[in-house]
């Protein structure tokens, strides 16, 4: 099949339509990553911190939203769009973007404990938190990181006041003392947790995943999921079904991906082959437990 006579499908999805439903409908059930154009700019902001020259006082960036805004995907994408390579002058594997996550206890200990685990350097259970702290350092100086990624940093206040001092502190010391920049994914409340350090907070441009409102650029995140969705026939919603996808997923894109997901596996089942108002008016939120936010 010629991609250019599915005018509604991006061309991978284009491809899908030659397999069968079964196919299909894990395709959808498996799907990975849509690219939309607020994830776009995020991704477009944070490759900018790869070309930045090394410095004393290195750009970072905070990028906070709801549970299910799409913080981790977006996360991820940036982790995977810069993965490891080989640098041949130098006979080493770099790794310009090292991701973690904020210990669900902050402390100095637990956090140098996972980033070594991400670093593939776990230590002796007694190891010293400066010798933690040294491997750490070396270990990233080595595979030339440039950009640490912090995923659900809000969890920092977990801890008490002094926890939450010491994991600021350490995070401005790495940052200063590798002259790496640093990204912060957290819910809204992390603003707080990042603000408890001015100097640090200081350093940080912040990016706001706000819920989705009716407005142009959620019309552009339906269509670029539903480009993306494998059905025969284009889908067509008007403003109002629009509005009523809204009012159903709480502007959260998790809600949203689940809900045209769901509905476009119906589609196929019943062999409709789109979604349309009247579906859209019809459904039934039965958000399953592990796929609710709000
Ligand atoms: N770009 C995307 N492409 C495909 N699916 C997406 C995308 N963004 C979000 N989703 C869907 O939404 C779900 C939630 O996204 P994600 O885990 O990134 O949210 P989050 O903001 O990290 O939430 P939390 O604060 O609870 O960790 C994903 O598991 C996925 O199903
Ligand atoms: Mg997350």
């Amino acid at each position: 099949m010629n991609e250019t006579t599915i005018p509604h499908l991006t061309s991978t999805a284009a491809a899908l339509l030659t397999e069968s439903d079964a196919a299909r409908i894990r395709a959808i059930r498996s799907r990975r990553w849509v690219l939309y154009p607020r994830a776009k700019q995020a991704l477009d902001r944070l490759g900018v911190l790869l070309d930045h020259p090394r410095g004393t006082r290195m750009p970072s960036i905070s990028i906070y939203g709801d549970s299910g805004m799409g913080k981790t995907m977006i996360m991820k994408q940036f982790r995977d769009k810069n993965p490891p390579s080989f640098d041949s002058r130098t006979g080493v594997l770099k790794t310009p973007v090292l991701a973690m996550e904020m210990t669900s206890r902050p402390g100095e200990r637990r956090f140098y404990g996972e980033l070594l685990a991400q670093l593939g350097a776990p230590q002796r259970p007694r190891a010293d938190i400066a010798q933690m702290e040294q491997a750490a350092l070396r270990i990233m100086e080595a595979i030339g990181v440039q950009v640490l990624v912090i995923d659900e940093v809000h969890n920092i206040l977990a801890g008490t006041y002094r926890e939450q001092r010491i994991v600021l502190n350490t995070l401005r010391f790495l940052s200063n003392r590798l002259q790496i920049s640093l990204v912060c994914f957290g819910v809204n409340e992390a603003r707080e947790a990042i603000g408890g350090d001015v100097q640090l907070a200081r350093r940080f441009e912040q990016l706001t995943l706000s819920r989705w409102e009716a407005n142009e650029q959620f019309e552009i995140l339906v269509a670029s999921i539903l480009r993306n969705t494998p059905l025969r026939h284009p889908s067509v919603l008007t403003p109002k079904a629009l509005r009523r996808i809204l009012q159903i997923t709480d502007g959260i894109t998790a809600n949203i991906f689940y809900m045209l997901s769901y509905l476009a596996i119906e589609a196929i089942e019943n062999g409709s082959e789109q979604i349309t108002d009247n579906v859209v008016e019809a459904w039934e939120p039965t958000f399953e437990a592990e796929t609710a936010y709000a």
